[in-house]
Order: structure tokens, then sequence, then C-alpha cells
């Protein structure tokens, strides 16, 4: 592009944007890369204004399901323009949304049988968290309360920040929120209870191995029941992201955990919401997280992939039980009085539609498989790298510690910035990827192939490299 007009989009840019999660002082003043524009995408791959090619490596933050440009879906969503952009799902209803509810029941767990749509995944969590409080009203039960873990990341509206426990995004609102309980984050690299002299990375294979191994009493789960065990009678739900934590830097709980988890709720009679936001559709390998380990949760919450990456869209699924509560006469107000004016956009669940058909069709689930396995063959060699401290991976879920010592998983200063310097100087490698800290974040699209992958990780073994330099 002309270096006049590119100098010209930059500027405006400056001028009237403020971009989310981005320190805007940093973003005008000293980014070392002038903000990079991208142009169009394709595949696994983003261009930029100037055609330069780059590995999405974080698959659009994290909504990306089956490449850009999925010839399919274009062509599902252009039909759909033809007929209608969109109409109100408030007093209305639509052909796109009522085949994707259909096919939605019948791939989640066999309790979910209903369907709420809204338009993200903040909004989707607000929904369980609003459906869970008032289904206690109905029963006469006051129960005020949530139950979540420290690291935990649920979205950015104050409902799911209540629920949120990451310091540095959720700490500055507290006095707006509701009260939550708040046990330990599994975070197996970083407990305080483990012993010392554990080498890291490691891959727990199952909770049992894992605690002797680690020489911890599985703390992690036992404060889950204590807080669960004292208080039951006031928690209206508990939250959890199934398997991982991802937003606080994928942190993968140790295989048998959420089941535990969910044991306790329903020994408790808490309900459990499972935020399958950032796990739903494949990330972990199995379409949905909670398969794993065969749980069952009262609600799941969708969004990111389920329209393929390409328009907003969210659910909140939940059980029958649920729903006949809400169901009354009219004046007894039993009404669940929520809704977006984007609510079931028929844009968004055609493009649903198209990309829960492909995943069927096309088989994708199975062929992730051996990119999964290459993927961690891969990463069994870069955790080798001596400022490596741990990778934690999760089907296409990655995240990959960076430390000053690897010996003792000592952080390298956070002022130094490194984990967001090497994110930068990717760009040259042509990988685009996003840091949590100095966690590298890896989340790919299933469709992604094993050369990429390898593109991927050697870009990210070089950069690290680099870090001698600085
Ligand atoms: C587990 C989880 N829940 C909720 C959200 C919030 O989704 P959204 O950004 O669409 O509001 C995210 C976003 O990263 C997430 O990872």
């Amino acid at each position: 592009m002309d270096n006049k007009i590119k100098a010209r989009l930059i500027k405006s840019d400056k001028n009237n944007i403020w971009h989310p999660f981005t320190q805007m002082a940093d973003w005008i003043n000293n980014d070392p890369c002038a903000p990079l524009i991208i142009d169009k995408a394709k595949g696994s791959y983003l261009y930029d204004i100037d055609g330069k090619k780059y590995l999405d490596g974080v698959a659009s933050l994290w909504v990306n399901l089956l490449g850009h440009r999925n010839p399919k879906i274009d062509k599902a969503i252009k039909k759909q323009i033809n007929k209608g952009s969109h109409t109100t799902f408030l007093g209305l209803t639509h052909v796109p949304a009522i085949e994707l509810a259909k096919k939605l029941i019948s791939i989640l767990p066999k309790n979910l049988k209903k369907i709420f749509y809204s338009d993200n995944g903040s909004t989707a969590v607000e929904v369980a968290i609003k459906m869970a409080y008032q289904y206690w009203q109905f029963k006469g039960e006051k129960r005020q309360f949530f139950f979540s873990l420290k690291n935990a990341y649920h979205g950015d509206t104050i409902g799911a920040v209540s629920v949120g426990g990451v310091d540095s995004f959720h700490s500055s609102f507290k006095s707006l929120l509701f009260k939550s309980y708040f046990a330990m984050s599994p975070y197996c690299y970083r407990c305080p209870y483990r012993k010392k002299e554990i080498t890291f990375p490691l891959n727990a294979k199952n909770f049992k191995n894992h605690n002797a191994k680690v020489g911890c009493k599985g703390e992690c789960i036992k404060q889950v029941e204590d807080i669960i065990s004292k208080n039951h009678k006031t928690i209206a739900a508990a939250i959890i992201e199934p398997l991982n934590q991802a937003a606080s830097g994928m942190i993968v709980m140790p295989k048998g955990y959420l089941k535990e988890y969910a044991n306790l709720c329903k020994r408790y009679g808490v309900l459990l919401i499972c935020d399958e936001v950032a796990t739903g559709f494949g990330r972990t390998g199995k379409m949905f997280a909670v398969e794993h380990e065969d749980v069952k949760p009262d609600f799941a919450c969708l969004s990111k992939g389920i329209t393929g990456g390409y328009l907003p869209l969210a659910v909140t699924a939940t059980t029958n039980e649920i729903y006949n509560a809400f169901l009354g006469k009219y004046e007894e107000f039993k009404t669940f009085f929520h809704g977006h004016s984007y609510t079931a956009n028929p844009l968004a669940c055609t493009a649903a539609n198209a990309a829960l058909d492909i995943l069927k069709k096309d088989k994708i689930l199975n062929k992730l498989q051996p990119k999964i396995k290459h993927l961690e063959k891969e990463l069994t060699e870069l955790s080798k790298h001596e400022k490596v401290g741990d990778i934690r991976h999760c089907g296409v879920m990655v995240g990959i510690e960076i430390v000053e010592d690897k010996r003792t998983g000592n952080p390298y200063d956070y002022k130094l910035k490194l984990g967001a310097k090497i994110c930068t100087n990717m760009r040259k490698d042509s990988v685009i990827i996003r840091n949590l800290g100095d966690t590298l974040v890896l989340f790919l699209p299933l469709t992604i192939t094993e050369k990429e992958i390898s593109k991927i990780v050697s870009a990210v073994k070089e950069e690290i490299s680099r870090l001698r330099l600085l």
C-alpha cells in the first residue's frame, strides 16, 4: 500500500480508536511495530495491507475454527444475506436458529435440552448466572453467592467479572461485584504445596498419579470441598472452565480434577456451570471439554468457535429442570427477563449451522487427532529449552511459560514485558501469536496443517532463543 495512505490510516486509528486489553499509551507512543493493519484472511493466514502473509497462531483470539474464508461458511452466509440479515428474536423466531438449537442439543451432554441465545461469551455466562440465581428463588431458597476458582476468566461484564479470579483484570472492580467464593487454581507449576524438587514440565497422566508425583495432597480440590461443604446452602452455582483455565495462561487441570469438582457440586446440591466458551467445538480434541471426564453440567456456555469464528453468537444451554422452573402464569413474573438486540442473529446462526455441518461431514475431529499428536511431539522438543519453564497443552490450546531460571521456575521481571516482545518479534517470522504475561499462547484452528504447526513452534523457539541477546 502507498506509504502516505498507510500513514493516514495509522494516524486515524491512533486518533480515534481505543483498543481492547491494550495500554493505549504504548499503542500510541512506543509500540515498536506500527499497528499491523490486516486487510484479508484465507485458511490459516492473515494478510496485511502490504500483502504480507502471517500464520494466525491464535485463531483470531480463539474464534476461528475451520480456517478463514471457509468456502462452505461463506456460501451459507451469502445465501442468508439474500434472505435477510437480522430480525428480532423477541416474539419471533427463524429457521437458522431453530435448526441450530436442534443440532446443538444433539451434540451436547444428553441432560442439556434447552438453548438460550445471546451474542458473546460474557453474556452466555451472565445468562447462566442469572438463570441459576433465579432458579433458587423459584425453589424458595435464598442462594445469592457463586463459587469459582482463582485464575478463572469468564468475560468482562460485571457478573462475569464477579466470578473472575484474575487479579490484574478484575481487582479494580471489587466493590462493584457480587460475592463469590474462590478456591485456589489447579495451577500445578506454581502450586505452593508441591514438593520443591519436582522438575517441570510435568504432564500429569491422572489426578492420583499427579498427586503422588508432585508430592501435594490435592490441596486445590480440597479447597473446593471445604468451601462448598461449608457454604452450599448459600451458593447458587459453581462455575468452571472445564479442563483449561485459558485466559490466565492455559492452566490445564490435572486429569480427574474436573470430574471431582463436578462430583462435589452434585454431592452438595450446587448447580454447575461449565464455561466452554474457549474449550468448546473441538479445541480439546473432543467436541466439548466435559466429554473427557463424562461431566454433565446444569449449564454450558458456548461462543467463540460456534460460528466458525465468523460472527458474534453465544449460547447458554440448560436442563429441563431449570427451564421448567421458569414456567408459570404471565402474572407470576417467572419470565426470564433477559435478551439482546442481536440475540440469535440469523447470519450468525447460519454460520454456526454451516460450521457444525462441516465438523460432522468432514470428520474434522477425527482428522484433528494426528495433528494434536504432532503438536505434542513438537512441544516436547521445545520443553527442553532452557528458558521454557512449563508447557501446558490441551488439544490445540497451548501455554508456553517463559522463565528466567528453569531449575527454580523464577520468572523474569514482569516490567521487561518479555512475552509481549517475543510475540512482536514473531511477526518477523510471519507468525502471529499473543502472550498472557510471560506465557506464550497458541490457539489453533482445527484445520491447521502439521507443517503449519511446525512453523509456529519453530518460530517460538527461534524467538525464545534470542532472549539471550536481551
Ligand atoms: C472461558 C471464557 N469465558 C468467557 C469469555 C468471554 O467471551 P467474550 O470475549 O466473547 O465475551 C472468554 C473469552 O476469552 C473465555 O475464554
